[in-house]
């Protein structure tokens, strides 16, 4: 079956197992290790003035710092991870105040001397102009002087070359969880890369298996994100305001002078 794709966000249907199936997909990841401390310690060194964590999905990365004794807001387009995480919060006895929205255009009754934006959220922005929006916008409700950090990975042209010789349907083995309902799930991937845009485009498959193994229920969420480059997000920082602080090679804090994973943009707005 093949699909337009369309953008990524809507992650209704899998928002309830998101965690379950993350945990699973994170666990032999040799670029997370570090994954909340490293929040953590920013929202310590930067957050005073409050935190904000954007695109925060189910709220992982909130939840930790509110068990640390940091409130942060959480915002997410999609309202399915928004209700998760508020779900998540309620049962924890926290506080939160998590509202949907896009980041190219949310508005919050104050401002944030700290904006995360963990675990990719940034490359959902699938074209420069979404980019630049979402990174005016985060600025305008940063307080002067305020940081922001968010993760991109370097473009590598040895995957770039395999995506652009693979269909939106061929589909690779990811992983396999159970999930909420205790049921297995298999998940698999198929990624396309379209040189033109920087976009890697495809589609996420999940199947639900019986107690025999037999699939008896398959949904396809479609696959959107933007590669960018190193140059030319300095760039657009510089376009959009910002000066930058670190770029790690990692949540562990490398100096990111080689070809990165995980590279981590550490900003303050000007
Ligand atoms: C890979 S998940 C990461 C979630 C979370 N930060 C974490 O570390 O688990 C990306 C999230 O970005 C959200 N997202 C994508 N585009 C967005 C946008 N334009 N504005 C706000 N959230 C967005 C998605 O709904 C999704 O929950």
């Amino acid at each position: 079956m093949s699909r337009e794709p369309k953008d990524l966000h809507d992650f209704e249907d899998v928002a309830e197992n998101y965690d379950l199936y993350l945990d699973v997909m994170y666990k032999n990841e040799d670029n997370h290790a570090g994954f909340l401390d490293f929040y953590l310690d920013f929202a310590k060194e930067y957050g005073q003035e409050g935190v904000i964590d954007i695109a925060c999905g189910t709220g992982v990365v909130a939840l930790y710092l509110a068990e640390h004794g940091i409130i942060a807001d959480a915002t997410d387009l999609s309202e399915a991870m928004c209700r998760v995480t508020a779900e998540k919060a309620k049962a924890g006895g926290y506080n939160l105040n998590v509202f949907p929205a896009n980041m190219t255009e949310f508005r919050s009754d104050r401002k944030y001397s700290c904006a995360i934006i963990a675990r990719s959220g940034f490359m959902h922005l699938t074209t420069p102009e979404l980019q630049r929006a979402a990174l005016i916008n985060i600025r305008e409700n940063l307080t002067d002087g305020g940081m922001l950090t968010f993760n991109t990975f370097d473009p590598n042209p040895f995957f770039q070359a395999q995506q652009m010789n693979t269909k939106d349907t061929d589909y690779s083995f990811r992983l396999e969880y159970t999930n909420k309902q205790g049921r297995r799930e298999k998940i698999y991937n198929a990624i396309s890369y379209d040189p033109t845009t920087q976009v890697m485009f495809g589609n996420w498959k999940f199947e639900t298996l019986d107690d025999a193994g037999n699939v008896t229920e398959e949904r396809i969420r479609p696959l959107r994100m933007r590669q960018t480059y190193r140059q030319e997000m300095k760039y657009l920082l510089e376009l959009c305001g910002y000066e930058i602080v670190n770029i790690y090679n990692g949540y562990t804090k490398v100096p990111a002078d080689t070809v990165a994973k995980n590279v981590i943009w550490c900003v303050r707005k000007k």
